[in-house]
């Protein structure tokens, strides 16, 4: 479940100080801001360049709309591809929606959409959007989105494919940003309102940055670095310990006053290869000079990392993610295990207490309230502590969704580890509006959100049960516009924290802080009863070629208030819209239709509402001729 792809590999030290999400519709977002925009109708390669020796030109062999595109060609490495110099055109903290289109001239293979950036002179290697199958066929989109971080002295985005070195052909390059919202100053700090435990928030290098810093310092006590503590971060090659990613972080929670948990010092994922790679240059197996070697690498490790940040981190989850219930023992199978066995663990937190011997010492785990995982990591924690093993307290992950698990299953994971006298700390709580991986919204729809807010409301209810039981509860990121659940278990938009992607308080964040305004602060539900009249403007206001903007104004001229509404048309000529704000967009073939977005629903009799879209046309753009709204056909002006 946990085999996260390798973010990546590259060979200088990789060091993921932006920050990647995955794009999908951002439907509840305003106009966005068109910063670029390439579509090689000109004859020139408008400022492509290639990474290496390639051959860059423009091409009218293949276009994805007009007539030209540029290809890149003469590629003797995968990493070789058309790039752009993006330093003066983004700026630090903005999250920018990247796109370009990617046909191959022939064959197939995967293509990605990176970044690279340079400061001081050290390289590092952000990917945008990952491996995407692209073929000589058709043309493939790449979208991600993308903030920069850092200061830098070289930024550039570039296309590179997989494994072979076909030339490339790209077309209809753009990035836009959606301008940064003040954060909601006059409402309750989650911190003041919850005064049992501490609560935090896991963050990369963009969450301390303008708003994003704003919103942290307001409602947080503490926060824990997502990535930059992990050991492919921290020792990328042995002994070379890099604290690039890290420090920043670091250094902000201290001048903010904010408390740091460290993740994680042993983990099965995001550790590098060369870690359990024998003497011998073969994977390790277990021998004893392997797990030797690999015992002391492991301690070599925490001696540094844990000495690194000295009583500035002041818990640790030492070791993460050990069980595994479908083992008939419940020990993951994991390389740490195969070639050590359980000393891994032993000398993890014999060697953390040592050199942090200020620091609370955590074993942490998800699906924690599984009642087969609870139980064994509670058999190995009594074992191990019996033994004399310095664990002080369990760490429940929390990755839950709207509907699971039930509360009681919640309890019963706490009080299963109340008798053992440690601490357990909440240390990753998210709450995914998704229940299955097949689910896919372009929108978060209200009645997710508003289970989602009670979701909230009562695991904060019961964790407020267990003062002094449980020390701290952290969400696993800020506001969902950077979640790693957009790109996990699949891509695709989620929305599982407190504040939204624009950083604006949600129900959720209701449910913890007063839950009495839930209903008041959540969206009307879906279901809404036609009404007869309806009157839709439609603009065309803006076109180039294969693409244009879009406004619909949809107006409700009939009696009766609407409390949520659907607008509905068809696009003959092929229309495609790739990207729609104001509202929730389906398009199956022709057939479009656009629900109000989560602040737009309401609509008095005589009120209207807007959205606008960006969309893809091929030959001709025809205005629908029709619309309707809830059902009922519309006057169209
Ligand atoms: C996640 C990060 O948030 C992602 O950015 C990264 O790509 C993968 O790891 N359990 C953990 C965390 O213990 O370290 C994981 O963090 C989420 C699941």
């Amino acid at each position: 479940m946990r085999a996260l792809p390798r973010l990546l590999a590259a060979l200088i030290v990789a060091v993921p100080l932006a920050t990647v999400t995955a794009v999908a519709n951002a439907a509840d977002d305003p106009t966005p801001v068109t910063v670029l925009t390439k579509d090689f109708e000109d004859g020139t390669v408008q400022g492509f360049a290639g990474r290496s020796a390639e051959t860059l030109a423009h091409s009218t062999a293949q276009a994805h709309g007009g007539t030209g595109s540029l290809l890149t060609s003469g590629r003797t490495a995968t990493w070789q591809g058309p790039s752009l110099d993006v330093l003066p055109t983004f700026t630090k903290g903005t999250a920018y929606t990247v796109s370009v289109w990617v046909r191959l001239s022939t064959g197939s293979d995967n293509a990605r959409l990176s970044v690279e950036r340079r400061t001081g002179g050290v390289a590092a290697y952000d990917q945008v959007v990952g491996n995407t199958a692209v073929s000589s066929t058709g043309w493939t989109q790449l979208t991600g989105r993308y903030t920069l971080a850092t200061d830098v002295e070289f930024l550039r985005l570039y296309v590179e494919t997989a494994s072979t070195t076909n030339p490339i052909h790209i077309d209809d390059v753009t990035a836009s940003y959606v301008p940064a919202l003040p954060i909601q100053t006059d409402i309750p700090s989650v911190k003041d309102v919850i005064t049992e435990f501490p609560v935090g928030a896991a963050i990369t290098g963009a969450e301390i940055l303008a708003e994003h810093g704003q919103l942290l310092t307001k409602h947080f006590d503490s926060v824990t670095p997502g990535n930059a503590l992990k050991w492919d971060a921290t020792e990328p090659a042995e002994n070379t310990f890099t604290y690039a990613q890290a420090d920043p972080l670091m250094a902000y929670a201290k001048s903010k006053g904010l408390a740091v948990r460290g993740h994680t010092l042993v983990w099965h994922n995001q550790t590098p290869a060369w870690v359990f790679t024998g003497a011998d240059g073969q994977p390790m197996t277990a021998t004893a000079e392997d797990k030797a070697l690999l015992l002391a690498r492991l301690e070599n490790h925490i001696r540094n990392v844990a000495a690194h940040y000295g009583t500035d981190i002041t818990v640790w989850d030492v070791v993460n993610e050990v069980i595994d219930e479908s083992q008939s023992d419940g020990l993951r199978r994991s390389n740490w295990f195969t070639v050590a066995g359980l000393d891994y663990i032993r000398t993890a937190f014999r060697v953390a207490r040592e050199v942090a011997p200020h620091a609370k010492l955590f074993i942490n785990d998800y699906n924690t309230n599984v009642a087969a995982k609870r139980d064994f990591l509670f058999g190995l924690v009594q074992q191990l502590k019996a033994e004399g093993v310095p664990i002080d307290g369990v760490g429940h992950q929390v990755h839950i969704n709207v509907n699971w698990p039930t509360v009681a299953e919640t309890k019963a994971m706490i009080d299963k580890f109340v008798p053992l006298g440690i601490d357990q700390q909440v240390t990753e709580m998210d709450v995914s509006i998704y229940t299955a991986n097949s689910e896919n919204f372009p929108a978060p729809p209200a009645d997710r959100l508003l289970k989602q807010a009670y979701v909230y409301r009562d695991m904060f209810a019961l964790f407020r049960q267990y003062p002094g039981e449980i020390t701290s509860v952290t969400l696993w990121g800020l506001a969902d516009d950077n979640t790693w659940l957009d790109t996990f278990p699949v891509t695709r938009k989620d929305a599982p924290l407190l504040f939204d992607t624009r950083l604006q308080a949600k129900s959720a964040y209701w449910g913890v802080v007063d839950p009495s305004k839930i209903e008041t602060t959540s969206s009307p539900s879906p279901s809404n009863p036609t009404t007869g009249a309806c009157a839709v403007t439609y603009r065309v206001t803006g076109s180039w070629t294969g693409g244009f903007q879009g406004e619909v104004t949809v107006t409700n001229s009939g009696g009766t208030a609407l409390t949520s509404w659907n607008a509905a048309w068809q696009f003959t000529g092929g229309q495609r819209i790739t990207q729609l704000w104001g509202g929730t967009l389906t398009q199956s073939g022709a057939a479009v239709t656009v629900g109000n977005a989560s602040w737009n629903g309401s609509l008095a009799a005589g009120a209207s509402a807007s959205f606008g879209f960006l969309a893809n046309w091929t030959g001709s753009n025809p205005v629908p001729a029709a619309f309707s709204l809830n059902g009922t056909a519309c006057t169209v002006r």
